[in-house]
């Protein structure tokens, strides 16, 4: 008895994030912790993996700076979105790479994230577009990002340049 209703639960809850995902609502909660659940224990990969790169401040600048060509139109250049006008309106909206729910992935998944971007998102996969050290050096800048603002906002937007490039100090 007990059994049976447990699975008539899950069924329920099952059918529930099924039909909330055709909605053209933003998602609700049960069905974003639902999705985070599954994204965190089962799609991405990866939890293993060590970052072979210490943290070193270099490091760390040279993530930055692959970060803010590669990364910057969807996450601004501090990773929190500032000054990305669409971040909040797309669904899913760009998370601020600061939120606990990315800080809870390990080394591995955030490169695995990178590496294979997040179906069907717009989060794009860099593979073949930067190398494994270039990812890693990401990952780090990921874990060491500065106060939100503090960079300002990309150029894309300010109208200076297309993109910020690896090349300039910025
Ligand atoms: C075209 C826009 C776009 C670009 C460019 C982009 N992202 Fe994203 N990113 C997104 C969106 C949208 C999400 C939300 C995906 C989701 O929740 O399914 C996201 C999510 C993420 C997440 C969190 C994933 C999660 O499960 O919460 C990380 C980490 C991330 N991006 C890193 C990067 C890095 C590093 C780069 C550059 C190499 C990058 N992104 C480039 C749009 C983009």
């Amino acid at each position: 008895m007990c059994c049976r209703r447990l699975t008539l639960v899950a069924f329920a809850s099952f059918l529930c994030i099924c039909f909330s995902g055709c909605r053209s609502t933003p998602p609700g909660k049960l069905e974003t912790k639902s999705v985070q659940w599954v994204k965190h224990h089962v799609t991405v990969r990866g939890k293993k993996d060590r970052n072979p790169l210490e943290a070193t401040e270099e490091r760390i600048q040279a993530g930055r700076r692959v970060f803010g060509y590669y990364c910057v139109v969807c996450h601004g250049r501090d990773g929190q979105n500032t000054g990305v006008p669409f971040a909040a309106k797309v669904s899913p909206p760009v998370p601020s790479l600061a939120d606990k729910e990315v800080q809870s992935y390990t080394d591995g998944q955030l490169k695995w994230i990178i590496d294979n971007g997040i179906f069907p998102s717009g989060m794009p996969a860099s593979h073949g577009t930067l190398s494994d050290d270039e990812m890693w050096q990401v990952v780090l800048y990921i874990r060491h990002l500065p106060p939100a603002g503090s960079l300002g906002e990309p150029r894309a937007y300010s109208g200076d340049e297309y993109q910020d490039s690896p090349d300039t100090k910025n």
